[in-house]
């Protein structure tokens, strides 16, 4: 079993009860598909660990902005978090209201800004003194004001890939203490500004509770000397389990900042992506060609680096499956390895799968967070599909695959 939802049935891959293969009948791959069902089991996780924390849940669009995905997660009350105006524009089309979404990123053009007063959204996460001004002016053009938080560096080690930590000296994120306490003690100098937050992110992906502990234990001693500062923005950072390794679980990540905020009258606020859909989504494809080359046996699927970019970018581990299982069949060690030209276009390295045939389909897993967001057309690849695979087994379209018509017009 894969998950509750994610598993096989008499050896054919299902998704709530669906199995796969049989919906590929003319469809063409790769794909991405999502389990609904599995969405609503992470979010009712998420929001059972935390209630007695009385937290408030923004998902972040960046690690899934498929706007099938964002209507479920506003359906089940969470707000939204983005970082782009491109995002604002999906998180508003989604249908949640601009009070509903938190504007984050450390390099907010003025237009973007103005996006985000006109829109009136919730709150504004600041990471640099210049774009306070910015954004107090422009409120104040639109005879606004508008509600922030300042992203805290709180100078802490995360214990994850040094590609996905935010939180340490020399990150590009956030502000330094001392540019932190100077913009909080100048506060009456931001008349369009109510600076009622801090919001620390020092990770993704985080493989214990440390890196966030030391983080909240810093941001209180300054939000202590700031009556005004009512929030703690916490961002994301809870892990997927791509492999068997135990990582801290939601119930763990609550009960380690309990003790520490419980003494503070301060509201929380969190921004979970990945955690929320990674093992919802899967990459289904379909093997092209078969070569031994250098003692290895290599198997050459239709997907690439172009449509999932973690394993080039990261070295991340993803398991491969493959749709219909065959335990009578030898297993057999395989590197799995896209058409894209260039060497690290590996999607799994020296995997067990039963021996394959040319035509087989396989699935890549836990591919539902930074995997559809981060692929791009390299090679001129046109994107592809992603499909929702609803809690009653029902299965549609919820973005078609890129047309090589709309890819050219565009060049
Ligand atoms: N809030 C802030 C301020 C963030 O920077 C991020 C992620 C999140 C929330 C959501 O974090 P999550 O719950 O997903 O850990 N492309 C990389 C991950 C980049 C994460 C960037 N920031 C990957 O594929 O692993």
């Amino acid at each position: 079993m894969i998950n509750e939802s994610i598993r096989y049935y008499e050896d054919q891959l299902c998704v709530s009860g669906m199995a796969i293969q049989p919906l590929l009948h003319e469809q063409v791959t790769p794909l991405y598909l999502y389990s609904a069902e599995r969405i609503t089991h992470n979010v009712n996780a998420l929001q059972k660990a935390f209630a007695s924390l009385g937290a408030s849940f923004h998902f972040s669009v960046k690690a899934n902005s498929n706007l099938a995905i964002l209507r479920q997660l506003v359906s089940m009350g969470m707000g939204l978090d983005v970082v782009s105006g491109g995002e604002l524009l999906a998180a508003l089309k989604s249908g949640v209201s601009g009070e509903q979404i938190v504007f984050a990123g450390v390099g907010k053009t003025p237009s973007e800004l103005e996006l985000a007063v006109t829109h009136g959204v919730g709150w504004v996460n600041i990471e640099n003194v210049a774009e306070c001004h910015l954004l107090n002016q422009l409120a104040g053009k639109h005879g606004t004001s508008m509600r922030v938080a300042l992203r805290y560096n709180p100078e802490v080690q995360a214990n994850t890939h040094p590609n996905i930590a935010t939180g340490h000296k020399y990150a590009k994120f956030g502000l330094n203490r001392d540019a932190l306490l100077n913009l909080l003690n100048q506060a009456h100098a931001f008349p369009h500004l109510h600076i009622e937050g801090l919001h620390v992110h020092v990770g993704s992906q985080l493989e214990d509770t440390q890196g966030t502990q030391d983080g909240i234990r810093k941001a209180l001693e300054i939000a202590e000397q700031f009556p005004q500062i009512h929030t703690l923005n916490l961002g994301g950072g809870f892990p997927t389990a791509y492999d068997d390794r135990p990582y801290p679980t939601y119930h763990d990540f609550a009960q380690s900042m309990l003790p520490l905020l419980r003494p503070h009258n301060l509201h929380l606020m969190l921004e979970p992506g990945r955690s929320i859909v990674a093992d919802s989504g899967i990459l289904v494809t379909q093997v092209l060609y078969l070569k031994e080359q250098g003692g290895i046996n290599l198997v050459v699927v239709d997907a690439s680096m172009t449509e999932l970019m973690r394993p080039a970018l990261y070295g991340a581990h993803h398991q491969v499956v493959p749709l219909l299982n065959a335990p009578e069949k030898r297993r057999v060690r395989y590197t799995v390895v896209g058409p894209v030209c260039e060497s690290t276009d590996v999607l799994a390295k020296e995997v067990m799968l039963p021996d394959i045939q040319v035509g087989d389909y396989l699935a890549i897993l836990d591919v539902g967070a930074y995997g559809m967001v981060m692929s791009n057309n390299y090679n001129l690849r046109p994107r592809p599909a992603e499909w929702m695979v609803e809690a009653d087994g029902s299965a549609r379209v919820v973005r078609p695959r890129q047309s090589f018509e709309s890819l050219i017009a565009e060049l």
